[in-house]
């Protein structure tokens, strides 16, 4: 099936979204006046998401974004749009569950939910969509434990950001095999060990773990040198700092608020970040901090 045109792509000037006449332009056996992506962002889009949204068929692109008079749930009409590829429904007011039906979009590799008004659990059914690569649910009022399911989707280089959420619970063991590109649970209610996601064979360049109640032994976990950034805070992290750490090229690093102890290792970009970058620990000493006696 080859997909030659974008036509809807205008609909982002106006703010009446026109189903019946994309309808008529989906019937077009002619493919190069199918409709294949549609962009919403930024106009005054009252009600909820028109179910016949699902009748578009070679929809590939969906798109709706900033729109705050459009809430109530995620239309289930969405499943029948197979070849889906790409959602992206952002700041708008959406509100009920993130349906498990999501699950049956099985050529999504992106799907962006964030800043909604989403409640209850992440369903495991996305973990059964082969391709899916980019997860964001953030700002949401999510709850529960992240499923164990996820660790399904190893394709390598996972987007999984789950932040500013209420999620709960420890984090799936699982996770030990995943390799994230980027990971970011911070400001849940997650406890635990979350020395699982780090790893010397791993390739995640970005971790945010912040604002949880994990609590591991900093000293016993491995880097690879991908990291670049690194967020810790506000958790109740032990241990010391490892010396490995100073042979990584970090951008940035905060493990502030824990419970780390001994010296800050001399060397690579440790003594790059200002005090507030470890201040607030139990016995953290040396630079940046004031030195060990
Ligand atoms: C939302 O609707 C209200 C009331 O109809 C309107 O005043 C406001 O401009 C709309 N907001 C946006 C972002 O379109
Ligand atoms: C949508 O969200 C905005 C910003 O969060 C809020 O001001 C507005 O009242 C909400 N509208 C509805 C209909 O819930
Ligand atoms: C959608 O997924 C099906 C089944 O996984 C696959 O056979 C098909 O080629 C995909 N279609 C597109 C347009 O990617
Ligand atoms: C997903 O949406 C959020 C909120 O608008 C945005 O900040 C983020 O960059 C989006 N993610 C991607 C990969 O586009
Ligand atoms: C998390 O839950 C608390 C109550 O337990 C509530 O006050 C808070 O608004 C919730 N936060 C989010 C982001 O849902
Ligand atoms: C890393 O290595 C461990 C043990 O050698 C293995 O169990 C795990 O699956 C590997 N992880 C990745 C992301 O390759
Ligand atoms: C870091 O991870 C990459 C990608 O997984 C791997 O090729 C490399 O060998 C790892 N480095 C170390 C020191 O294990
Ligand atoms: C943390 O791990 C290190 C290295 O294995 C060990 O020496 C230390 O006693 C551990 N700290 C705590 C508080 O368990
Ligand atoms: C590190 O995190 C703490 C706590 O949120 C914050 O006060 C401090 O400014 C952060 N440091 C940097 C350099 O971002």
């Amino acid at each position: 099936m080859a997909f030659a045109s974008i036509i809807a792509f205008g609909y982002r000037y106006s703010n009446v979204l026109n189903m019946a006449s994309l309808k008529e332009q989906n019937k077009c056996h002619d493919v190069t006046h199918r409709v294949i992506s549609l962009f919403f962002r930024q106009y005054d889009l009252p009600g909820q998401i028109p179910s016949a949204i699902g009748d578009l068929t070679y929809l590939k692109y969906l798109t709706f974004r900033k729109l705050h008079n459009l809430t109530g749930p995620i239309p289930e009409s969405l499943t029948k749009l197979k070849y889906l590829d790409f959602l992206r429904l952002d700041w708008l007011n959406l509100t009920g569950p993130i349906p498990s039906f999501l699950g049956q979009l099985k050529n999504l590799t992106y799907l962006n939910l964030s800043f909604n008004k989403l409640t209850g659990g992440i369903p495991d059914s996305l973990s059964t969509i082969p391709g899916l690569k980019s997860i964001y649910l953030d700002r949401n009022q999510l709850t529960g434990k992240i499923p164990a399911s996820l660790a399904n989707l190893k394709l390598n280089g996972l987007y999984l950001i789950l932040s500013h959420n209420n999620l709960s619970g420890e984090l799936p063991p699982a996770f030990a095999g995943v390799d994230f590109e980027k990971l970011d649970l911070s400001r849940n209610k997650l406890q635990g060990d979350a020395s699982l996601v780090f790893g010397k064979n791993k390739s995640t360049y970005y971790i945010d773990i912040s604002r949880n109640q994990f609590e591991f032994n900093l000293s016993k976990v491995e880097f690879n040198e991908s990291l670049t950034t690194l967020d810790m805070n506000h958790n109740k992290i032990y241990g010391s700092i490892p010396k490995a750490m100073t042979g990584l090229e970090l951008q940035s690093l905060n493990v502030s608020y824990n419970r780390l102890c001994g010296e800050i290792p001399v060397g690579g970009r440790l003594q790059s970040f200002d005090y507030s970058v470890y201040f607030h620990n139990r016995c953290l000493c040396g630079a940046p901090l004031d030195s060990c006696k």
